[in-house]
């Protein structure tokens, strides 16, 4: 088991290990005395792990109850957030209670920003059941849903007050999920880190057969190391930049254009799919425009390749640029891209919204 320890606006621990959902309790016990637990969850994740959790929670006198919506991103909205907030009230939650995340970044996203509004703010505890929230979405702080206009328009940065991450619970996701946190993690190697991206291309062939065709504990060693990374890089740039104004934005790598293709795709395109498809697409167009020191394209092709994702945008350079615009990292008229100078070194670039039908259609 490790710990990694977090310094920002609330100071936390990532507990990073195998088969600690059963003590979850004794996990939480060490920030939190008992109290009531609003556990939120997806009905898929519930039925999995959700009453070892509760069972853990209700033998250290924790007084749960459980809040579970329907799986898939067009749950992350405002009013999924009211009927857990609603839930809260009518069981009488008070500042000293608990949320609990049990799940993908999906769930995470709602109950941290249910927990961030909740009587202006109450704790919440992250549990990551999905490779990608476990490597991204559950640390950090940031949080909140989606509106019909676009991704992620509405939150508010909230930071847990622990994060308990099982690397046992990613056996039951399905290939195409588990490859939505190998799309953050290459995302990772390719801003800051080529020793990152090489080990998970060194390793792609064990990672795939494993965890397509089992047995996952083969892959199980690797998966915790990467997990280990990348929560530490994500960590490092988190505390130099909680509130994303500066570095941090570089973790926005692929999502300009990833966020477009989810929303165009009416969400059937998964966030880390989306965020795949988008670093290709950056990488190749910023060659062309002559912003990067070599063309990336060829080794991100080869890495998702590798992996099995699909490697053609469905959608066109009007179709995406269209939904763009209308993305957060968009400031009066002009929108920050995050470019790759070369693998393990990307950097943040302003350009006129002018620019980028220009831009995406020389990425595809
Ligand atoms: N807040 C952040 O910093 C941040 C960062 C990255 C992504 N995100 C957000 O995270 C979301 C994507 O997260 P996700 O890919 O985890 O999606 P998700 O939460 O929808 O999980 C994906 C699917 O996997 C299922 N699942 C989860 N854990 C499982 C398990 N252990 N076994 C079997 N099935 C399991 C879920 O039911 C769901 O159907 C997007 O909305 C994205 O915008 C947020
Ligand atoms: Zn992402």
């Amino acid at each position: 088991m490790e710990k990694i320890q977090v310094k920002a606006s609330r100071n936390y621990e990532i507990i990073i290990g195998r088969n600690l959902l059963k003590d979850t309790a004794k996990y939480i016990s060490q920030v939190m005395e008992p109290c009531k637990v609003c556990l939120i969850s997806d009905d898929t994740v519930y039925r999995l792990y959700g009453e070892e959790v509760k069972n853990s929670l209700t033998a250290s006198g924790f007084e749960v109850c459980s809040f579970i919506f329907e799986k898939g991103e067009k749950s992350k909205n405002i009013k999924t957030v009211s009927s857990a907030l609603e839930l809260m009230a009518e069981n009488n939650f008070t500042r000293s209670d608990l949320i609990i995340a049990l799940g993908g970044g999906i769930t995470g996203d709602i109950a941290g920003f249910a927990a961030s509004v909740f009587l202006r703010g109450i704790q919440f505890v992250q549990i990551p059941t999905t490779f990608l929230a476990a490597v991204d979405s559950s640390i950090g702080g940031k949080t909140g849903v989606n509106l019909e206009s676009g991704k992620n328009l509405v939150g508010a940065f909230w930071q847990p007050s622990l994060v308990l991450c099982d690397c046992d619970t990613f056996s039951t996701l399905s290939y195409d999920i588990f490859l939505d946190g190998i799309a953050e993690a290459l995302k990772y190697g390719a801003i800051i880190d080529r020793s990152l991206f090489d080990l998970l291309i060194q390793h792609g062939d064990k990672i795939f057969t494993s965890s397509k065709q089992g047995p996952w504990d083969t892959c199980t060693d690797i998966i915790t190391e990467v997990v280990k990374q990348c929560v530490s890089i994500k960590r490092d740039i988190v505390m130099k930049d909680e509130r994303d104004t500066g570095i941090r934005q570089l973790l926005n790598f692929g999502h300009t254009i990833g966020h477009a293709i989810e929303k165009c795709s009416k969400y059937s395109i998964t966030h880390g799919h989306g965020v795949a498809l988008g670093m290709l697409i950056v990488a190749k167009a910023s060659y062309a425009f002559g912003w990067s020191e070599v063309d990336c394209s060829g080794e991100i092709k080869q890495a998702l390749d590798n992996f099995g994702f699909p490697l053609n945008s469905p959608f066109s350079s009007e179709e995406l640029t269209a939904v763009a615009l209308k993305d957060k990292k968009r400031t009066g008229e002009s929108i920050t891209l995050v470019v790759p100078a070369h693998i393990g070194h990307c950097y943040l670039k302003k350009i006129d919204i002018s620019l980028l039908n220009t831009f995406i259609n020389n990425g595809l």
